[in-house]
């Protein structure tokens, strides 16, 4: 089962987006570059295709709010993130998750100065056979994230999150943990739901 077959059998619609000319459209914030606003505009495309599937609104603007976050319509919680090829979006129901997060990364080694930031003792033993598997535990952090600052604010640094890939599972050092979902492909995609 693909990663946005197993997330749609528990009521999250992933939408995952090829960036093109054009998409700049669905997000014109003039202040910047025209790369950036075609990605932030592919994810908003990505974001209301979810929203519409999960029948929410197919015309949600998903503005920034000054905590850079994007802002859902009322009942609906996700997440957006982008690279230079690709736009993916998160939604569910607020009734069914608190919030969520995304990332994507390329399926490449972590550099080591930044596995050396990045990495629990923990972590770098787990990925000790396989160095990719350091840039997915680095997916999983910014997801972790992107769901529980726009929830709380909690400030998270590397260290205040600890992920056990192969349990699917990130605990904070609060002891609130999120569920991980996880696809290899080129790149990592993980998702990260907090209930
Ligand atoms: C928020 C952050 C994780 C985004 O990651 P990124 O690699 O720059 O960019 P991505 O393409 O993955 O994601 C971009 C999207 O994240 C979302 N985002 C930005 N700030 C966010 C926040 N505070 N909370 C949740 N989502 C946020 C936005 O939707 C943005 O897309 P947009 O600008 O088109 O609206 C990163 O910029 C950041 O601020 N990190 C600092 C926090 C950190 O590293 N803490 C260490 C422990 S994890």
């Amino acid at each position: 089962m693909s990663l946005a077959e197993r997330l749609c059998a528990n009521g999250v619609r992933l939408e995952i987006r090829r960036i093109a000319p054009g998409d700049e459209a669905a997000f014109a914030d003039p202040s910047e570059p025209l790369v950036r606003r075609r990605a932030s505009g592919a994810a908003r495309l990505a974001a209301r295709a979810a929203l519409s599937a999960l029948g929410g609104p197919a015309d949600a603007a998903l503005p920034r709010t000054p905590g850079r976050f994007p802002a859902w319509p009322r009942g609906f919680v996700g997440s957006l993130a982008h690279d230079d090829g690709i736009a993916a979006a998160v939604v569910a129901r607020a009734v069914d998750f608190a919030a969520l997060g995304v990332d994507v990364e390329p399926a490449l080694p972590l550099r080591e100065d930044v596995a050396g930031i990045v990495l629990l003792s923990s972590e770098h033993r787990a990925c000790a056979a396989d160095a990719v598997l350091g840039r997915a535990i680095f997916a999983a952090k910014e997801a972790v994230y992107k769901a529980i600052n726009p929830l709380d604010g909690t400030p998270l640094e590397y260290e205040d999150i600890a992920v056990d890939l192969a349990a699917g599972r990130a605990t904070l050092r609060d002891g609130r943990w999120l569920r991980l979902a996880i696809e290899r492909g080129e790149r990592w995609i993980v998702v990260a739901l907090a209930r």
